[in-house]
């Protein structure tokens, strides 16, 4: 038996966002439920969170620092700097209070879909994923791997997509969110671990901060990266 009324959460999503990123939501929604069934994932649950992932991201961004400091969330001298960024936390906090979601492991994979965390769980890891892969996405280099990847091994996917917005947030200066660069390290390091043999490509280089094959050059090819930290998107 259904929990959610989805049809319903999307007709009232529609009208918060602009048609972009409700196509964008949408699409997010079906490539997280696509990860959900190989994944083990509860399918329902994993829809919700792909929905709503971004609700809050066409909220102005003096308003959304504005809800945030009226209701209790807590707000990063980067993220200050950055109010894009707070869509996620503030996305998890109107999931709750305007589309009446509960389920805890909804909102944190909207709440870490941008920065990622270091031990995410399945969930916040599919929906962290679709975010960047969805088909709608086109130009970030590494995609038709990182694609393969998320159904073949979850956590190289997540490492992968970290060390590429880290190389792409490097490469502009642009301010990193410090849970990027964590879960980047966690999840390295667990691939590492799982792997011995098979080190993440260009790890140590993208750590460093220097080019790694297939990846976005020093401040060129950076338009329309998919959104990640900082969120570079419409
Ligand atoms: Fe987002
Ligand atoms: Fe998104």
């Amino acid at each position: 038996m259904s929990t959610y009324n989805i049809p319903k959460l999307e007709k009232k999503l529609k009208k918060e966002l602009d048609t972009e990123r409700f196509r964008h939501s949408v699409a997010v929604m079906y490539t997280g439920t696509a990860l959900a069934m190989r994944w083990g994932c509860d399918l329902e649950r994993t829809q919700v969170a792909g929905l709503l992932h971004d609700c809050a991201k066409c909220i102005p961004n003096d308003k959304k620092l504005r809800l945030c400091e009226q209701n209790g969330i807590e707000v990063t001298q980067t993220e200050r700097d950055n109010p894009f960024l707070l869509h996620s936390k503030l996305g998890a906090w109107m999931a709750k209070e305007k589309y009446g979601i509960e389920d805890e492991e909804i909102l944190g994979a909207i709440t870490w879909h941008t920065t990622g965390r270091p031990g995410m769980t399945l969930m916040e890891k599919i929906i962290f994923l679709s975010d960047y892969i969805e088909p709608m996405r086109q130009k970030a280099q590494n995609l038709e791997t990182i694609r393969y990847q998320a159904f073949i091994d979850l956590d190289r996917a997540v490492m992968m997509t970290l060390r590429d917005t880290l190389q792409y947030l490097r490469s502009g200066s642009r301010e990193l969110d410090e849970n990027t660069e964590l879960s980047y390290y966690y999840y390295r390091d667990l691939c590492d671990r799982k792997s011995p043999g098979k080190k993440a490509v260009g790890a140590e280089m993208a750590a460093a901060g220097t080019r790694t094959e297939g990846t976005a050059a020093a401040g060129t090819g950076t338009e329309g990266i998919p959104e990640k930290s900082p969120d570079t998107e419409p």
